[in-house]
């Protein structure tokens, strides 16, 4: 049986804190669920840390599909939450409602989402009444980072600060399960945790949310070139695979690679007749 968002707001009520990955693919899922991570976001991430592209801005409905559907295959026990891309909730209710439908019934994530807080509540509040479980996003919202003017620290006046307590609330009484919190100073963060009843989830958010997101990628060190501040490196698995891989080079140009053990037998007089043609 898989998480459900209700254990999850249980959570926050015992103070028990809340893991969130990413994960994107079937073999990462895997392991993911395996260490009992009890939510796994198939961010929009996505687009800049498996497709390379700069941000998250050019990823598509059938780019999150994919990913979607394989971490479901990969997973059994965490809810799966898929992340709705630029674009595709926020010009009508309408073509919201279908697209967050897409990735419950096509994507088979048990919830989506979004990012925005006063401005996207009505869209919240319908997904939610159509019987999918929302979370919001709010603070530094990469789809925004045109609008934003860069990857930069939210809600460090009184007014930003204030608007971002509005916009929490407005998730929450919108129905919102839970409220991703991202790059806002921790004492603001632990602020909005303890004024609403549903979970925040932080990234460079400080210790007072209730709960943690990391992309994995960071998480396990795959890229060494950049380290967000908010990130720990809990492996160094570029250093691992790199290693690997010029092992693996290396014995196969100096021809040590395949032994016996990995490859197959026959009898071979059956190649008997062969040797002639
Ligand atoms: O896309 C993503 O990975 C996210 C997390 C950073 C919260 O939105």
């Amino acid at each position: 049986m898989r998480v459900n968002i209700h254990q999850i707001r249980e959570m926050k009520r015992k103070g028990e804190k809340i893991a969130m990955l990413t994960a994107y693919d079937y073999s990462t899922a895997r392991i993911v669920d395996a260490a009992d991570i009890p939510l796994i976001l198939v961010g929009d991430s996505l687009g800049v840390v498996v497709l390379g592209y700069e941000s998250t801005i050019p990823v598509t409905m059938t780019e999150m599909l994919h990913h979607t559907r394989a971490v479901v295959r990969g997973s059994q026990q965490a809810l799966v939450i898929g992340d709705m891309p630029f674009m595709t909730y926020n010009t009508s209710q309408e073509e919201a409602l279908r697209n967050a439908a897409r990735f419950i019934q096509e994507g088979g994530a048990q919830a989506v989402k979004l990012e925005g807080g006063v401005n996207i509540a009505g869209t919240v509040r319908r997904i939610v009444d159509c019987g999918m479980p929302v979370m919001g996003h709010i603070g530094l919202t990469p789809q925004s980072i045109n609008q934003l003017g860069g990857y930069k620290i939210q809600g460090k006046t009184p007014q930003t600060a204030a608007k971002l307590l509005d916009d929490a609330r407005a998730l929450e009484q919108a129905g919102a399960f839970a409220v991703v919190l991202e790059t806002v100073p921790s004492p603001l963060a632990a602020l909005i945790s303890r004024k609403i009843s549903i979970p925040t989830i932080g990234i460079g958010a400080g210790a007072g949310c209730d709960g943690q997101v990391q992309v994995i990628n960071d998480l396990l060190g795959l890229f060494t070139d950049f380290v967000p501040k908010h990130a720990k490196q809990y492996a160094r698995l570029h250093d691992i695979m790199l290693n690997a891989l010029t092992a693996y080079l290396a014995e196969v140009r100096a021809g040590k690679f395949p032994t016996e053990a990995h490859s197959f037998t026959m009898d071979e007089s059956m190649l008997a007749g062969l040797t002639g043609r």
